[in-house]
């Protein structure tokens, strides 16, 4: 009796003891993340939940370090991770071990037009950001480039929803499976920076399902995305920020978005908007204008102090709050508490690598006369690099996107390390610093005097190697301005013109995130843009122009002959840059090429554009039938053959048009593109399944997509003007 009562206890003792030991569910890695969440959530105090949704610092919100629930570190993005900055203050905190890779700018990632490029991406960037012990990643962004003058377009996508949609796909998946959380960007709308903070755009419905809103849903839903980041900007006189129909409504409710909206750094505005308006996390916020920053505290934030007292009041129910807290709590489990999280590198082989071979895959080349590149460096003894970007640093400027590298290699040390001693150089043109308020601030004499040092030893070269274009200053491509017009800044135009008069061969090289205006195109040999190319630079463009690299990217944007070809501008100050903060984008769908091609208006270089060392024969597509039934799909399907004396990779397009609707489309509409290497003479057949889905419309009148029986026509391109074969059906 007394024996079994000891052991009864013993057991007891020993079965509490198990209990004390096992860690709550939220603590376990093991258990499902809902049920972390649900046990978390239920553990936590009100203030504790209030915390947990605003800012702790410039970049992070406090977990509960009363359970053990770690914060959430974020940083931008989206090319690298920034500069550690201050707790509690703008500015660098001066560490020394934050020196990272600059990876290729987003613009030049899908010039590739590569979705393993993007995969490769993701990956890399995010291992930096896993080491750096960050969690969240803010970026990238898929913001559709409207306007060539949009200061922030190099780190978006491109012009077209579909492209943009395909190449972040591969880029977020492969980043969040390390446990960093994309912060995709800035949704939505934010297609410029001229009144970032207040412009209310005006939109047709239809145009927000086409053109505006694809490339994220695509992120959500496809890619799976973790966090979004909402932005400054109206749309129907809401802040995207704190936009009930836009977070609670799109994202949320049809869209199924389980992750966090966080703020745009200081796009709250308004406590009861922001609480029932489906933000989850506020970020940056200073003040209303009332108080300076050092009085403004994180008790202050709108969803701090202000949204606890409308919750105590009973104003706002327990249950909004609850979710913002489930989804806060979600990322901090499939991030910093997730147990299959990387820890990741920093400057590894492999991401120079990876930066290396995004560079050279990006790098589109435009013009290429009588074969003037690869450089026949037999033939030139004395080549001449002229231009400031050349030896200036790209990777610092810009805003937010910012990057503090442990070494960047400039073109001129690229084309140094290839060419030794036949490489001279000479500037050309100054650009300055960043300036608040304008952009040509160097003395006329400065740029007249260096002009006219390159021009005089342009005289003497065999070779010209122009390198210029935009760069990340203030009015250029950067942060809360845009271009102030289409052509190339600080005299380079006239630049260029002189050297081109001197019948010599020039070769011009342009770094930039928008189109420019080529005035002097005509008079060039050839001519090469390379977006941003990160922190190999220089290996990457001489790698191209020797020919060890041939150049496969293609433009993700329209270059137009003139400013005014974009239809953007075409409605005045209204349709851009908006007339007291209320701006309309008049030009509905066509966007990009939708518009060019459609209204015939040819383009310097189209979309989908870039040429090769090598050369691509398309040979006839078929269709493996001639008719499609609602929720069928037919096949396409055609051989490509390299028949140029190299290797080289070929982009080959799918574009699809409607011949007859109720409504106006766009000639064609790019809805497949396969990239393919092909060696000389191989011929591969590349094929693209074609659904009901690649022929809608959203319809305004039913608020839907439709697609309308009748004759649809496939192109088969190798940009959107250079079509190479075509292929009809009928949809039934
Ligand atoms: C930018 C964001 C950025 C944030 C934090 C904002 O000004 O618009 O893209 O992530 O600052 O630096």
């Amino acid at each position: 009796m007394i024996k079994t009562i000891a052991l009864t206890a013993m057991l007891a003792g020993y079965i509490g003891l198990q209990a004390q030991n096992q860690k709550p569910v939220y603590l376990n890695p093991k258990a499902p993340i809902e049920e972390r969440v649900k046990d978390a959530l239920s553990r936590m105090t009100l203030r504790e939940k209030i915390a947990v949704i605003h800012a702790q610092g410039k970049f992070s919100s406090p977990g509960v370090p009363r359970l053990g629930i770690r914060q959430l570190n974020m940083d931008d993005g989206p090319h690298g991770v920034r500069a550690e900055n201050d707790w509690n203050r703008w500015g660098e905190a001066g560490w020394t071990n934050d020196s990272i890779v600059a990876f290729p700018s987003l613009t030049c990632l899908t010039a590739t037009w590569n979705t393993d490029l993007s995969a490769l991406y993701g990956n890399a960037v995010s291992e930096e950001f896993a080491f750096r012990n960050k969690h969240i990643m803010l970026g990238p962004g898929t913001t559709i480039a409207r306007t060539p003058l949009n200061g922030r377009s190099f780190e978006y996508m491109g012009e077209d929803p579909y492209l943009a949609g395909e190449m972040v796909v591969p880029y977020i998946r492969s980043a969040q499976q390390n446990g960093v959380a994309c912060c995709l960007k800035h949704f939505f709308l934010n297609n410029q920076e001229t009144d970032r903070f207040k412009v209310n755009v005006n939109v047709s419905e239809r145009a927000v399902n086409e053109i505006y809103l694809p490339a994220f849903k695509k992120a959500v839903q496809r890619g799976g995305v973790w966090t979004m980041m909402a932005s400054y900007n109206k749309w129907l006189g809401v802040h995207c920020c704190q936009h009930d129909s836009l977070l609670n409504g799109i994202l949320k409710r049809q869209w199924g978005f389980d992750g966090v909206v966080i703020s745009d750094w200081g796009g709250v505005n308004d406590t009861w908007q922001a609480a029932t308006g489906g933000l989850d996390i506020e970020m940056g916020s200073f003040t209303d204008g009332k108080l300076k920053e050092s009085e403004f505290t994180y008790n202050d934030y709108y969803l701090a102090r202000p949204f606890e007292q409308l919750l105590k009041a009973g104003k706002i129910p327990m249950s909004v709050l609850d979710d913002k807290v489930s989804r806060v709590l979600r990322t901090i489990f499939r991030t910093a508490m997730n147990p299959d999280r990387i820890i990741g590198n920093q400057c590894s082989e492999a991401h120079y690598d990876a930066c290396r071979q995004i560079a050279e895959e990006g790098i589109v080349l435009l013009k290429n006369t009588r074969n003037l590149l690869p450089l026949d460096t037999k033939k030139y003894s004395k080549i001449l690099v002229v231009g400031e970007n050349a030896t200036r640093s790209l990777t610092k400027g810009g805003g937010s996107s910012e990057l503090k590298t442990l070494y960047d290699i400039s073109p001129l040390e690229g084309l140094k390390a290839l060419y030794g001693d036949k490489i001279d150089y000479a500037q050309g043109y100054e650009s300055g610093g960043a300036h608040y308020d304008k952009i040509d601030t160097i003395p006329v004499a400065v740029q007249t005097q260096l002009r006219k040092e390159a021009l005089e030893k342009a005289r003497k070269a065999d070779i010209i190697l122009y390198i210029g274009g935009l760069n990340k200053n203030h009015l250029q491509d950067c942060e809360n301005g845009d271009r102030e017009d289409y052509n190339l800044s600080f005299g380079q135009n006239e630049l260029i013109a002189g050297l081109a008069a001197l019948k010599k061969p020039v070769v011009v090289i342009t770094f930039g995130g928008n189109p420019y205006a080529t005035p002097w195109i005509d008079n060039v040999g050839a001519l090469v843009h390379c977006w941003y190319l990160g922190s190999e630079s220089g290996t990457a463009l001489a790698n191209v122009l020797s020919g060890k690299v041939n150049p496969s990217g293609k433009l993700p944007v329209t270059f137009a002959v003139k400013q005014n070809d974009y239809p953007c501008f075409a409605y005045g100050a209204e349709g851009f840059p908006g007339v007291n903060y209320e701006e309309y984008y008049r030009e509905g769908i066509f966007v990009g090429y939708r518009h060019f091609d459609t209204r015939g208006i040819k383009a310097r270089f189209p979309f989908g554009y870039g040429q090769s060392y090598t050369t691509f024969k398309y040979g006839r597509p078929t269709l493996s039938s001639r008719t499609i039934t609602p929720n069928g799909h037919l096949t396409l399907t055609v051989a490509v053959t390299n028949t140029g004396k190299r290797a080289g990779k070929e982009i080959v397009q799918l574009y699809i048009g409607d011949d007859k609707a109720s409504v106006e489309r766009p000639r064609k509409e790019l809805k497949g593109f396969r990239k393919i290497a092909l060696m000389p003479g191989e011929t591969r057949t590349v094929t693209f399944d074609i659904t009901t889905e690649d022929l809608q419309f959203f319809s305004e009148k039913e608020h839907r997509w439709v697609a309308e029986p009748g004759t649809f026509k496939a192109y088969v391109c190798a940009s959107s003007e250079d079509v190479r074969g075509t292929a009809a059906f009928e949809l039934r």
